[in-house]
């Protein structure tokens, strides 16, 4: 196996990329591999080995479909650790203890470069998979960290600049949860009632085979969107349940979709985590938005649904520019064209056809999930704790810059998506990126909408941290989960958003960027690094 690091610590490879750069020097960023301490140093609790390759998976009738999927192996430690879902292109479930060491062997075996991101996670900069670090096919990459988030559905996926949309698209996704005693202790369903549901969007030809972008500039503005919802790597998927409580884990691992949960008889849903595991209590909502690469976690308690019946989740129909207030106008995403009475999956060409394009399901759409089947009679033996965890808030007045808080605009510029007027530079970092270890910060992003033409929403994600939502404006609904801990917060046009964020440790360069994977992949997307 070659050995990426070992590689670049032989051929200085990686600080030549550094100088060429360009910014590395002006930045004093350390060589990244003196971060790096041999492997024969790290004695891992759980190595494993995990392969991005191509393959092909039966999802309809007919032709398999061509897909890149991540394959995992366990080499030492529990070999439960790894969860493979049946017949799905999604990778394997990655299920690991706080505080365990783990190794992770990355190998690259698709035709094209790529390095793998551990979505959530606080891991030192060489092992969050930053695209300066992708391989090519044929390569390996050595991730070895310590597990210190604590128990919450995270995730995976590829990190290569201008090509995360179409890795992830091809099927290259997993979940990584962690547990720890305060999870355990809180007494929710698990095993078999404990469920994970990552939902997604693909479009199909008439062999099978995924389309993605068609290359319409509308298209790549607005991000991609399938006319078939997959959950779990399934299109019409059906969950079989006993009449009793469930934890439901959704990720929205979609490239730019945007759901808006609720439960199609109406019963309000109860969520008891997000991104960054359980809240302190549970909390109640009609419906939740849960923008790309958000987690939500819900009770769902089917105890008083006779046997045979039927209920589903769904997403409810709303607007993509009016919920923030629009004030840019209906925009060009062909959104809130389903009535509200229309939940039902809708395959006909309803989009604008703004220039030539059409949108066949927009963003806004109403359509149900996945449904869900009471099957069987059992007795209930849990019910909804009280308490699910302690969560120590962040106090405003520590922070350095309550103030003056960093402020990043999300516009439109020159037909590009932008950070504050920047698209993505390798090792560029500007003045107001850098950041001190050991602060407590206000970051600040606002979504105005851009120039006068395109009103869209941004989920924003920071790199290697969960932070706190201290304050939101602008918001016209009741669907946003700020409780808690966040990695990814979804912002409507007009909305803006205050977080609480602490850079304890682990120096270096990380990122933060849009996770619509079309805006990241055009360049919505920076560097911050962090100065010990
Ligand atoms: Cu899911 Cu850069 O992240
Ligand atoms: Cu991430
Ligand atoms: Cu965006």
């Amino acid at each position: 196996m070659i050995n990426r690091r070992l590689f670049m610590q032989i051929t200085g490879a990686g600080a030549l990329s550094l100088v060429a750069g360009g910014l590395g020097s002006l930045l004093d960023l350390p060589p990244a591999l003196a971060e790096v301490k041999t492997g024969s140093e790290f004695d891992p609790d759980l190595d494993i080995s995990l392969t991005a390759q191509p393959t092909q998976i039966q999802i309809f009738p007919g032709n398999h479909t061509r897909v890149w999927s991540f394959k995992g192996q366990v080499l030492k430690g529990d070999k439960t650790s790894l969860i493979n879902l049946e017949r799905s292109y999604l990778g394997p479930i990655i299920k690991v203890n706080k505080g365990q060491k783990i190794r992770i062997r990355f190998t690259n075996d698709i035709p094209d470069a790529t390095i793998v991101h551990w979505h959530g996670l606080h891991v030192p900069a060489m092992m969050d998979g930053h695209p300066r670090y992708v391989i090519p096919q044929g390569e390996s990459y050595i991730y070895e960290f310590e597990v210190r988030n604590r128990a919450g559905t995270y995730w995976y996926h590829p990190h290569p600049h201008g090509r995360t949309g179409p890795q992830v698209y091809g099927g290259m996704a997993g979940l990584f949860i962690v547990s720890d005693e305060e999870e355990k202790a809180a007494g929710l369903p698990s095993g078999e009632y404990d469920i994970p549901l990552v939902i997604q969007d693909r479009a199909f030809d008439n062999d099978n085979q995924l389309v993605y972008m068609s290359g319409h500039m509308m298209e790549r503005m607005n991000g991609f969107l399938g006319d078939w919802i997959m959950v779990n790597g399934h299109p019409d998927f059906i969950l079989p349940v006993a009449t009793r409580a469930y934890r439901l884990r959704l990720l929205n691992g979609s490239n730019s979709r945007i759901y808006k949960l609720a439960w199609q008889d109406d019963r309000p849903l109860t969520v008891i985590g997000t991104d960054g595991g359980l809240l302190e209590k549970p909390v109640y909502r009609q419906y939740v938005m849960l923008g790309p690469a958000e987690r939500i976690e819900l009770w769902a308690d089917f105890s008083s649904n006779p046997v045979g019946s039927e209920t589903a989740l769904v997403s409810l129909p709303f607007d993509t520019e009016m919920m923030g207030g629009g004030k840019m106008g209906r925009g060009m995403m062909g959104g809130g064209m389903m009535g509200d009475g229309d939940r039902q999956m809708g395959r006909g060409m309803m989009g604008g056809g703004m220039m030539g394009y059409t949108q066949s399901l927009p963003n806004g759409a109403g359509f149900p999930i996945f449904r869900v089947r009471v099957n069987r009679k059992e007795k209930e033996t849990v019910s909804l704790p009280e308490r699910l965890s302690t969560i120590e808030s962040y106090r405003p007045e520590d922070t350095v810059n309550l103030r003056y808080p960093r402020t990043f605009h999300l516009l439109m510029r020159h037909m590009a998506w932008t950070i504050n007027g920047r698209t993505f530079r390798m090792e560029e970092v500007a003045n107001d990126e850098r950041v001190r270890m050991d602060t407590l910060e206000v970051w600040e992003f606002i979504n105005e909408g851009g120039m006068g033409m395109m009103n869209m929403p941004h989920p924003i994600h920071l790199h290697g941290k969960q932070f706190q939502v201290l304050e939101r404006t602008g918001v016209t609904h009741n669907g946003y989960v700020d409780e808690g801990w966040k990695d990814t917060v979804l912002l409507m046009p007009g909305e803006r958003i205050r977080l609480v964020v602490r850079f304890e440790d682990y120096p270096g360069l990380f990122l933060y960027h849009c996770h619509n994977l079309e805006h990241e992949d055009m360049g919505m997307m920076r560097n911050y690094y962090v100065k010990a």
